[in-house]
């Protein structure tokens, strides 16, 4: 297994390489997204009361800049110096700087993290140190909105947007994210599945997890494996009803 911390070099170098072209292309990708408005501007509006929401590897800063419109106090934080100075660039009034999400040593600093497609490049003991990290760094009672393309493969990327670059992407199985969360002590609220939105995106299937860390001990969810297990599927039902409706 790779170590936690081995590729992030080349993930840092490869993003900056392809910012312009990624900034250029996805910038305004959440006008034809019309799922994702609705999830963020939910979420919006469960953490705009609160104080600072971290837009965690946030590339050029959409989600951020999005949330912002909703009325969220936001910042963005990425690995890549060169997608922060676009993220600058784009919404000059966000605050936005170079951080490490397997590293992040804030403590209790946010009232809500929206993570959209940052975990695309951890796996295995990563994925743990994100969500462990993650966890600290929002306040009890703290909401975090997840988004990752769903599967069991990983794929080797040498061009993104027209740059050279050395990534490994990979795809995540929504029922194992939601086990690594609540090992790392989230409670699982929603996990919304939808398929590619045809033209605008790359042909995954996305899925969103909202969780929030518990603002007190009476707030958990049940720790024995089968009932978790259910717990998941139901929340995959309901999943399905959501995007019935949205359809
Ligand atoms: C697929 S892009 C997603 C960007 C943006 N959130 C979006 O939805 O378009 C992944 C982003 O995560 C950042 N990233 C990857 N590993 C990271 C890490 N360890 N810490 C912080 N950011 C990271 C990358 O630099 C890149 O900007």
């Amino acid at each position: 297994m790779t170590e936690p911390h081995a590729n992030r070099t080349n993930v840092a170098d490869s993003y900056t390489a392809a910012a312009e072209g990624y900034t250029e292309k996805l910038f305004h990708e959440l006008d034809g997204k019309p799922l994702d408005r609705l999830l963020l501007a939910d979420f919006a509006r469960k953490v705009r009361s609160g104080g600072l929401t971290c837009d965690l590897g946030c590339g050029p800063g959409q989600i951020a800049a999005y949330l912002k419109t909703c009325g969220v106090w936001t910042c963005g934080i990425d690995l890549s110096p060169g997608m922060v100075t676009l993220a600058k660039q784009r919404s000059p009034e966000i605050g936005f700087e170079c951080g490490d999400i397997l590293s992040l040593k804030h403590e209790q600093q946010y009232s809500g993290v929206a993570a959209f497609y940052s975990i695309v490049h951890f796996h295995g003991v990563q994925l743990d140190t994100a969500f462990a990290n993650i966890f600290r760094s929002l306040e009890p009672g703290g909401v975090l909105l997840l988004a990752f393309h769903m599967g069991t493969e990983s794929k080797h990327v040498s061009e993104l947007f027209g740059a050279t670059v050395d990534l490994d992407f990979y795809f995540h199985v929504p029922s194992e994210i939601a086990m690594a969360l609540m090992r790392s002590g989230w409670v699982i609220d929603r996990i919304v599945e939808r398929g590619p939105y045809p033209d605008a995106e790359y042909p995954s299937r996305r899925c969103y997890i909202e969780a929030h860390r518990p603002a007190d001990q009476s707030d958990r969810q049940p720790t024995n494996m089968t009932r978790r297990a259910n717990f998941v599927t139901r929340f995959r039902r309901k999943a399905s009803t959501v995007l019935r409706r949205q359809s």
